[in-house]
């Protein structure tokens, strides 16, 4: 059986083409760096011209790579949301029409769903349920993944995601946006302690994060360092912008374990693109430890937006029986616990 999927929910266009056996026959994917590192964020309307764009392009080069053709694809997926509602439209409508004119199922793949199933894509071992870190650019959540379509929220931001928290503190150290990798590189010459950045919300009883006084923080003694700052000024504070983050995830987790005995957890499991942060992992490393469980990541380059993710997450629908009917429409908001009722 071969799935091909389609990722278009925010700024990169991808395709990918895989086997129910596990093999990636192919995977392409444009980032639309230029596009729109020239305004400091995503612009909507320009990254749904671009998915336009690429797209077509993209499915041909996918099916080349593949050496297949379009009548080999079994089962059509696309991302239908959360994201942005222009490029899901651009994605969710191709892979209907190509479903309907080859008369092949097609599925409406949650992308938050794509990201929680993604590391069970390179790790057959990985059973249900298992408790996740969904860390990204628009969300930061602490679920129990109990099967595919069944999530049990615990945890999740009530103000920015940590991703986005990582970019806008990227951007006020002058690096373009999507600039979470930058901290990490910088961090490593840092001193985690030069700061005493907040930890918001680490002593409250649940697993809500809240990342936008940890923000201003991080803006205020910048702005207080002014015109001295050197780039070993900037090590140290992304550092301790690290550490706190580290500080804060590590105490959700610990409140989600003890929330969660009981439930058989075996696996601490991370994906989105801040899960690609080394820190993090080895906070996540440090816990799993402690609690005699195992930690599985998604590859780095599996954690950021991706086809694959899309065509295996459809993949998995499929074999559930969850095919979509055509007249399903992008949700930029689609919550992860919606998907048990529908
Ligand atoms: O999952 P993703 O590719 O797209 C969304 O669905 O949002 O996540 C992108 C986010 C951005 O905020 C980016 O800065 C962050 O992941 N990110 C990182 C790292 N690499 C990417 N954050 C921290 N450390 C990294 N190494
Ligand atoms: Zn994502």
């Amino acid at each position: 059986m071969i799935t091909l999927g389609i990722e278009s929910s925010c700024d990169e266009t991808a395709v990918a083409i895989i086997t129910d056996t596990g093999k990636i026959l192919s995977h392409q994917l444009i980032t639309q760096y230029k596009e729109h590192s020239l305004y400091g964020g995503v612009v909507p309307e320009i990254a749904s011209r671009a998915h336009l764009e690429y797209i077509d392009k993209l499915i041909n080069k996918s099916l080349t790579e593949a050496n297949i053709t379009i009548n080999d694809i079994d089962i059509f997926a696309s991302g239908a949301g959360p994201g942005l509602i222009g490029g899901l439209i651009v994605g969710l409508n191709i892979a209907k029409s190509l479903a309907f004119a080859l008369k092949k199922p097609f599925i409406a793949v949650n992308h938050l769903e794509a990201h929680a199933l993604m590391p069970k894509f390179f790790n057959k071992e990985l059973t249900f349920p298992y408790l996740l870190l969904l860390a990204s650019g628009g969300h930061t959540q602490i679920l129990i993944v109990k099967g595919v379509g069944d999530y049990e929220l615990l945890g999740t931001t009530i103000d920015d995601a940590c991703g986005e928290c990582f970019d806008k503190v990227a951007k006020m150290l002058g690096w373009e946006y999507m600039g979470g990798k930058y901290i990490e590189e910088f961090a490593q010459n840092g001193n985690p302690n030069a700061f005493d950045f907040p930890r918001p919300l680490i002593y409250s009883k649940d697993c809500n994060f809240s990342f936008s006084g940890l923000k201003t923080s991080v803006r205020q003694t910048i702005e207080k360092i002014g015109s001295n700052m050197t780039d070993k000024i900037k090590s140290d504070i992304c550092a301790s912008f690290q550490s706190a983050i580290c500080d804060i995830i590590e105490k959700k987790f610990k409140t989600a374990l003890k929330q969660i005995q009981n439930k058989n957890i075996k696996y601490i499991v991370a994906s989105g693109g801040v899960a690609r942060n080394q820190k993090i992992r080895d906070t996540l490393n440090k816990i799993a430890q402690n609690n005699h469980i195992q930690t599985i990541f998604a590859e780095p380059q599996y954690c950021s937006d991706n086809g694959v993710m899309i065509a295996f997450a459809g993949q998995e629908n499929y074999k559930k029986g969850n095919i979509s009917n055509y007249d399903i429409t992008p949700r930029p908001r689609w919550p992860l616990q919606e998907l048990k009722n529908e």
